[in-house]
């Protein structure tokens, strides 16, 4: 499988036409604006040179691997010939159908297509397409060129041979995909993520400790283990009659509400949103944002670089 097209060049569209890039492929990348775009490469080439300062590409790599991508604005001509199409356009329903309708009359039925949807059922995506076996999720996380995981979902329609076949090619271009057997929101990664900010959250809001602390009790505690140890391992190690006796005792403490946190939306209402206006669950300048930004990027290329 030799071209691929990527669909939708923000933020996540422009590190995943990179990964296929640096390993070999033709890319095209597709988005409605031309200024995104130029943007789009320029990213590339700002991440590939990080990569390269860190020895995880070499250098004389880089120009060999932006000439591979091109880029346009007319989605007849980013998808002409190509093998798997994968979307990262906006968040949403009606725009993702609407995309994969458009693509069902300009590929042929062979041409596999991707979404790299956060949580969307992609039965639902697909819902108005004609060919539903060639449809599947591929969930990347962000920094897609530095995070290995990627979630493959198959929707009700999906064929066994797509799920193979894009498995296959996400492992040839280095990344560790794992398949979902079943379409539910949030697919594994993101429940797993999003149950423990509820807890995380929750914590805050009722008093137990502040949000460093909570931050503090992850990244010099149980966190330190989670890339040598994931939770199912970590039972079986301690055994699952101890498991249960935890269980027995705590979970009726746990959060377990399936609303958002009241303090969650009370922050969001007093636009108290983060880095981006200063203030979150803790307070932020721009140094101090930056700051954390580039600890997880040098963390990240730390651990791409030793594997
Ligand atoms: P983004 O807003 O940075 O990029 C979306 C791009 O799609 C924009 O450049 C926009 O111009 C373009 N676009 C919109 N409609 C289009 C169309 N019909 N044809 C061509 N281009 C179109 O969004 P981002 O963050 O890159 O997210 C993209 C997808 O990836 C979403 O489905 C999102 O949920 C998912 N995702 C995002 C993650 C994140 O951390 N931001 C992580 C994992 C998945």
């Amino acid at each position: 499988m030799q071209k691929i097209a990527v669909i939708g060049a923000g933020l996540m569209g422009h590190g995943i036409a990179q990964i296929f890039a640096v390993n070999g492929h033709e890319v095209t990348l597709v988005d409605l604006d031309e200024n995104i775009l130029e943007y789009a490469i320029r990213g590339i080439r700002k991440n590939l040179e990080l990569m390269a300062e860190h020895d995880v590409i070499a250098t004389e790599d880089i120009d060999a691997a932006i000439d591979r991508v091109t880029t346009t604005t007319n989605m007849e001509k980013g998808v002409d010939g190509a093998d798997f199409v994968l979307e990262a356009v906006v968040e949403n329903l009606e725009v993702k159908q609407d995309l994969f309708m458009n693509l069902d009359r300009i590929c042929p039925p062979s041409t596999i297509l991707a979404s790299n949807t956060s949580v969307i059922s992609i039965t639902e995506i697909a819902q108005k397409s004609l060919y539903k076996q060639r449809i599947v999720g591929t969930h990347f996380w962000n920094p897609p060129h530095l995070i290995p995981l990627v979630e493959v979902v198959p929707g009700d329609k999906t064929a066994k041979e797509t799920v193979e076949t894009t498995y296959q090619l996400l492992l040839d271009v280095g990344k560790h995909p794992v398949k979902v057997k079943k379409d539910v929101p949030g697919f594994v990664a993101n429940r797993l993520q999003h149950a423990l900010w509820r807890e995380a959250i929750s914590i805050v809001e009722n008093g137990i400790a502040d949000a460093a602390t909570v931050d503090e009790c992850i990244k010099f505690g149980f966190g330190l283990r989670l890339p040598a140890l994931g939770p199912m391992e970590n039972a079986d190690m301690v055994g699952n009659d101890l498991v249960l006796a935890i269980h027995d005792y705590i979970l009726e403490h746990i959060e377990s509400s399936g609303d958002p946190s009241p303090l969650l939306r009370e922050k969001v209402a007093n636009g108290e949103l983060g880095f981006k206006s200063g203030q979150g669950f803790q307070q932020w300048s721009e140094e101090k944002a930056e700051l954390s930004r580039n600890n997880l990027q040098q963390y990240l290329l730390k651990v791409v670089k030793d594997m």
